[in-house]
């Protein structure tokens, strides 16, 4: 089982801990202000083989390569000039860029698929001492089986992880709970791979340049993790629910009660005050919490889809889409 180290109260040693297990190669989970990752040294081979073990991740879907500071990506990749606005912007931050990887960049083929780019992120929070202290990049994935919803708190990883792996920093909750917003800058345009904890909105009004939203979701799979169904429950999905069956659990938004209520297996909010930072941050918990409550199908009220709201409501999609 693995250890659960609390970096509130004893960081010095999570950090010294860590970092011998990953200078062994093993994987350690890793709190970042997202979701918690399955961090790997990115320039061992052996080490990053073990990540898509303990997932079941397939190969062909590259990891994210964590950094403490700028100097460490440009040891990496190379900024086009769009791209590092953003970067001095946003970073430490959710936002993942997909830049041309260097030549001489030490961070193995296997992290990035075989791809000539990488996606490289400047965590904020913990995570962040830690690579500072290791030196060099971390690939991490979210640190939950492939298909799976995303962690947002070490307990979370635990009862999906734990069996295999040395050790889990717990920093408490993930504080935005959605993963990070990918973006690639191609000819000048801006591209959104993936909607996430940064809300596109922003990176319009700093870039001065529009967001390109991705085709629907599955019609091509340009960030290959954005397979359709995905952050998958036990539970069906019935989404924009206009009424609750028996038996059902229902998650809904903005203090919105539903007919039929009383008869749900459990009724949650994910911000009875409409605030979608307070909804993100509570999504992949509450998801969790209504498949443990044993109901066959989860209902979801309806959530809008401007701002944040937009990536919860592509997670809500990718919950119901049809299972591989
Ligand atoms: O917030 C996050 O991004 C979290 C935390 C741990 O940092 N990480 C995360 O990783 O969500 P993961 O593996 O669950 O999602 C990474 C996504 C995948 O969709 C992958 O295909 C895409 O990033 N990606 C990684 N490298 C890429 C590249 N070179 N080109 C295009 N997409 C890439
Ligand atoms: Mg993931």
């Amino acid at each position: 089982m693995a250890e659960i180290i609390d970096t509130r109260i004893e960081p010095d040693r999570a950090i010294v801990k860590a970092c011998a297990v990953l200078s062994e190669g093993d994987p350690v989970a890793i709190p970042t202000e997202t979701v918690y990752g399955l961090a790997a040294d990115a320039t061992n081979a052996d080490a990053i083989s073990r990540i898509y073990e303990m997932k079941g991740r397939p190969r062909f879907n590259p990891l994210i390569c964590h950094v403490s500071d700028v100097r460490m990506a440009e040891a990496h990749v190379t900024f086009d000039p769009i791209s590092r606005r953003l970067a001095e912007a946003f970073w430490p931050g959710p936002l993942t860029l997909i830049l041309p990887q260097r030549p001489e960049s030490t961070v193995h083929a296997l992290a990035s698929a075989g791809l000539d780019t990488l996606g490289i992120r400047m965590p904020e929070g913990f995570s962040r001492r830690v690579i500072a202290h290791f030196g060099r990049p971390l690939a991490a994935p979210s640190a939950n089986t492939s298909g799976r919803i995303s962690p947002t708190s070490a307990a979370h990883v635990e009862t999906d992880l734990g069996s295999k792996l040395k050790l889990i920093l717990d920093a408490g909750p993930a504080e935005i709970g959605l993963e990070s917003t990918i973006i690639k800058v191609e000819d000048d345009r801006l591209r959104l791979l993936r909607p996430g904890g940064l809300d596109a909105t922003d990176i319009e009004a700093l870039a001065a340049l529009p967001v390109e939203r991705p085709e629907a979701a599955g019609a091509t799979i340009e960030a290959p993790g954005m397979l359709a169904s995905h952050y998958a429950p036990g539970a069906a999905v019935r989404l924009n629910a206009k009424d609750v069956r028996k038996g059902e659990a229902l998650i809904r938004f903005g203090g919105n009660a539903l007919p039929g209520e009383s008869a749900a297996a459990i009724v949650l909010d994910l911000s009875p005050s409409g605030n979608l930072r307070e909804a993100a941050a509570n999504l992949f918990d509450y998801m969790k919490k209504a498949d443990a409550s044993g109901a066959a199908t989860i209902a979801f009220g309806p959530v809008p889809n401007n701002g944040l709201g937009e990536a919860i409501v592509d997670r809500l999609e990718r919950a119901a889409a049809p299972r591989i």
